[in-house]
């Protein structure tokens, strides 16, 4: 049986939702976004934020940045916050593993001399040290805020030891004021916008043509549609697309019309998803998620450690 990749032609899926950096579109927005990112972080300027709404890209911008810091000039980590219990402890392992301290200490005081020493190291050789966080949102306690703060204290007479840069949820905000001195070392604060209608139709383009894709299978209007109903979020044009294709295949239609967009837009009940009371029916809170706990309040951080090695090796 022919599937809808041999219909349309496609060497591979084209609006799949995993985050493929060979698929990576350099939008206005994400190109905007990234310019001031990297301006931040070479010229160490501390803590920058990167805000958007859910599916915006912010996930995939981060890793965008990861692979445009060059090895040659920076020493740079991504840390993924999937976690609201986090403890300021774990936090401070994890960059200082992630930065490559070699058996970081359990005890606070030993754990941070054994960082600054590591920051210095990289300092000397030249390099910068740059942490990227992803759902920084979850980072929802004054203590961690603190500690970020401490880290950001960490300078050289002419610069700072380490750059951070948040990406997340508007959120982040509500929760930097948690500690208003560290609110107001924030160097650079960016909103990613989400696609205009012009982006919208140029990321499909993009994304069937590295699909392998001979044709444009959307008419004009139906790439319209997908803006309306996405409201211009990446992974909303992705989903519509894909089911879009797969509907246009089913009836073997060769070209996606309109109607048929508005069509699976209604299905999947878009209408929403974007305003503030579409997130929250969409995003679960942190502690409905799958991760292990041992008590009802508690979170298993060796378990969370486990998880990101797993990934790691992914
Ligand atoms: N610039 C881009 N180029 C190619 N694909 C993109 C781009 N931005 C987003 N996407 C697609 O949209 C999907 C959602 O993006 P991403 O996961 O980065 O959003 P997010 O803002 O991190 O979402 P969340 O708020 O759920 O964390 C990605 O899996 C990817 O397929
Ligand atoms: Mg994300």
């Amino acid at each position: 049986m022919t599937t809808y990749l041999d219909f349309f032609e496609l060497t591979q899926e084209p609006f799949s939702n995993a985050p493929v950096s060979r698929f990576y579109y350099n939008s206005a927005q994400h190109s905007q976004a990234l310019t001031r990112l990297m301006h931040a972080v070479s010229y160490m300027k501390g803590l920058s934020i990167l805000v958007g709404d859910i599916g915006a890209g912010k996930t995939t911008l981060a890793r965008r940045m990861l692979d445009s810091l060059p090895e040659s000039e920076y020493e740079a980590a991504l840390l993924v916050i999937i976690h609201s219990g986090i403890t300021a402890n774990w936090l401070l392992r994890r960059i200082a593993l992630q930065l490559g301290v070699e058996n970081p200490a359990q005890e606070k005081l030993a754990l941070l001399s054994q960082l600054y020493q590591r920051l210095l190291q990289i300092y000397e050789s030249g390099k910068k040290a740059v942490v990227l966080i992803d759902e920084a949102q979850m980072l929802e306690t004054r203590e961690l805020m603190e500690e970020f703060r401490g880290l950001l204290n960490l300078e050289v007479p002419e610069r700072k030891l380490i750059s951070f840069v948040f990406f997340g949820l508007p959120e982040i905000e509500k929760n930097l004021k948690l500690d208003p001195p560290l609110a107001q070392r924030v160097a650079m604060r960016y909103r990613l916008e989400p696609f205009t209608a012009e982006s919208t139709e140029a990321y499909v383009k993009h994304r069937l043509r590295l699909a392998g894709c001979p044709r444009m299978p959307f008419s004009p209007e139906a790439l319209l549609a997908v803006h309306q109903h996405s409201s211009g979020s990446p992974r909303v044009i992705n989903t519509l697309c894909d089911n879009a294709l797969f509907e246009a295949f089913l009836a073997r239609e060769q070209t996606v019309s309109a109607e048929l967009v508005h069509r699976i837009g209604k299905n999947l009940g878009l209408l929403g998803v974007n305003t503030p009371a579409g997130q929250a029916a969409e995003r679960p809170s942190a502690s409905a998620s799958t991760l292990p706990r041992t008590a009802s309040s508690k979170v298993d951080l060796a378990e969370i450690d486990r998880y990101l090695e797993g990934l790691g090796k992914l």
